[in-house]
């Protein structure tokens, strides 16, 4: 089933978490990495492009995501309204937060940086630049400099709420987001 029901996951539910999941980590990771090749190597304009097109994907992912979650029926919480289902809940509209502040941040801090050249979004057609500012430039890069770690704190905060369900409570809520 493609939808989501009041207690399944649908496929496109699914499809996007484990997608985004993925792309996120390795956007972390790749954020990280890129800013330690030296100017002159030729694997950093390669790793600042995918890094900056696969975050422009994730921004549109992201966009389709709390579309497609508010055309839904909403969920039952598994596990009640317990202290830890309500922190779960939580952490989950922190996920949704980050999942729109890193990638808008990261565009803003390119987008109105003062390089005229605007990048291609995977090598295939350039993106729109806005004027240069260097107030937004410096805020959106201050925030895009910390958000990575609030990010990976939340997301280590999930995934281990996710294995307590999955082999501790056995309550099946892993499962049901793997699948349907
Ligand atoms: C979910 C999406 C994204 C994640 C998880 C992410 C993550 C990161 C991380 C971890 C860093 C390194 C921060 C540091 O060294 O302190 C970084 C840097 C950077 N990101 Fe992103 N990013 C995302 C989206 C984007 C997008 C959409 C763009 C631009 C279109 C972008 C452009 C940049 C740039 C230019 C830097 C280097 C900043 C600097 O050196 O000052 N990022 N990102
Ligand atoms: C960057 C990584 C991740 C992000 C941003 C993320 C985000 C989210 C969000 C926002 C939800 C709420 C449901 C929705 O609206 O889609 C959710 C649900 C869920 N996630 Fe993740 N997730 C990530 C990685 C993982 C990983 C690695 C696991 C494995 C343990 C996992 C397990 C789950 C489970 C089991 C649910 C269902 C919770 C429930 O039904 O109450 N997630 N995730």
């Amino acid at each position: 089933m493609l939808a989501n029901t009041a207690d399944t996951y649908g496929s496109v539910s699914r499809t996007l978490h484990w997608l985004m999941a993925l792309l996120i980590i390795g956007m972390l990771a790749c954020g990280f990495l890129m800013g330690e090749f030296g100017r002159d190597e030729p694997l950093r304009p390669l790793l600042y492009n995918l890094h900056k097109s696969t975050g422009t994907l994730l921004l549109l992912l992201i966009a389709l995501r709390v579309l497609w979650t508010l055309l839904n029926p909403k969920r039952l919480p598994l596990g009640g309204k317990n202290i830890a289902s309500q922190v779960a809940r939580l952490v989950h509209l922190g996920l949704y937060l980050l999942m729109i502040g890193l990638p808008l941040s990261g565009y803003l801090l390119v987008a109105s940086g003062t390089s005229v050249k605007p990048f291609e979004f995977f090598g295939l057609f350039p993106l729109p630049k806005i004027a240069p500012n260097d107030w937004l430039h410096e805020a959106a890069e201050g925030v895009h400099g910390n958000l990575p770690w609030l990010a990976m704190a939340l997301i280590a905060l999930h995934i281990a709420g996710g294995l307590k369900r999955h082999f501790i409570q056995r309550d099946g809520t892993l499962a049901r987001m793997w699948s349907s």
